[in-house]
């Protein structure tokens, strides 16, 4: 839960906005104090979340597009500069990924992956970062990569490369902003639940069409997540106001894991008979 007023009369716009580790983001800030723009390629998605800014007692500016559209992206930035007159809090959320063996994905979706991870992230950062540079109060920007940029990723490599872009992207930002006062972090997630990791990418977010995972995953997710459980879209939401508020006022150029431990884990999972094993069958330590 975030400290309600720690970023009171600042202004933040969150990419991807409408479901999942953004909309959670979104409300997070809020309750925190901030006016929140909120994009995302859904309009149902957007207006439904921005009701959720509103009834935290903040101004919400919904703004439907599409962030592989740059012009799109800056034109909304635009807006948001218009309407409230300043950004002090860039969230680059939006992603995207299908799993496939890498020889067996198409260029087209290779490009996509790099559109959406990268370049709207790229786009968004140049656009807001010249609004927070002309306001002089300095600003936070916050890049949501993955667990995926720092360890193997098959079936995702285009997608972990982008991550791992992001993470390269946010130390070099840091250095760059750093006279402007503007800070740079990054997330790293593991499995949270969102509509996107539970089958409901488009349309309505309506968590009861989600697909339900059966025991067994749930058991082999819980084995292999050190905290027991799977992520939940608050807990991204309650790091991103840590590292956007004046709380973080001296980290830039950090990626926090918000991974229930799998990064420290590096493969290390609970076998079935309750003891930490690099794979089912092995034992150690007699
Ligand atoms: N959920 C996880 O387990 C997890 C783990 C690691 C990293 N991440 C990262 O977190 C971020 C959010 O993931 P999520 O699981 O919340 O996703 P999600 O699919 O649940 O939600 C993504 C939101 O972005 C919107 N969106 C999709 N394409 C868009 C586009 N082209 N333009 C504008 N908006 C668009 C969707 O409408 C949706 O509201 C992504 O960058 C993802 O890579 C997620």
């Amino acid at each position: 839960m975030a400290e309600p007023g720690i970023l009171d009369g600042q202004v933040a716009f969150v990419t991807g906005a409408g479901g999942g580790i953004g909309r959670a983001i979104a409300l997070s800030l809020a309750e925190a104090g901030a006016d929140i723009a909120l994009f995302d390629i859904f309009p149902e998605r957007v207006e439904e979340a921005s009701a959720r800014v509103r009834e935290r007692g903040r101004r919400a500016l919904a703004l439907p597009g599409d962030a592989m559209e740059t012009d799109a992206l800056r034109a909304a930035i635009a807006a948001t500069d218009r309407a409230f007159g300043r950004i002090d809090i860039l969230v680059n959320n939006v992603g995207g990924v299908s799993g496939r063996p890498f020889l067996e994905q198409s260029e087209r979706s290779w490009r996509r992956h790099i559109d959406i991870n990268l370049v709207s992230m790229l786009a968004a950062t140049h656009a807001a970062a010249l609004v927070m540079i002309r306001g002089g109060r300095g600003g936070a920007i916050l890049n949501v990569a993955s667990i995926e940029a720092s360890r193997a990723a098959p079936n995702f490599a285009v997608y972990g490369a982008c991550k791992a872009g992001m993470v390269s992207f946010t130390k070099s930002m840091a250095l760059e902003l750093s006279g402007h006062g503007i800070r740079v972090n990054c997330l790293a997630p593991d499995h949270t639940v969102t509509p996107g990791n539970q089958g409901n990418r488009a349309g309505p977010v309506d968590p009861a069409q989600w697909r339900q995972r059966d025991p067994a995953e749930i058991d082999a997710m819980n084995r292999l997540v050190p905290l027991g459980r799977e992520g939940v879209d608050s807990e991204c939401g309650d790091a991103a106001v840590f590292l956007c508020s004046s709380q973080a006022g001296y980290i830039t150029g950090i990626t926090l894991p918000v991974d229930g431990g799998t990064a420290a884990a590096g493969g290390w999972v609970r076998g079935r008979n309750g003891r930490w094993t690099l794979n089912e069958g092995l034992s150690f330590g007699g």
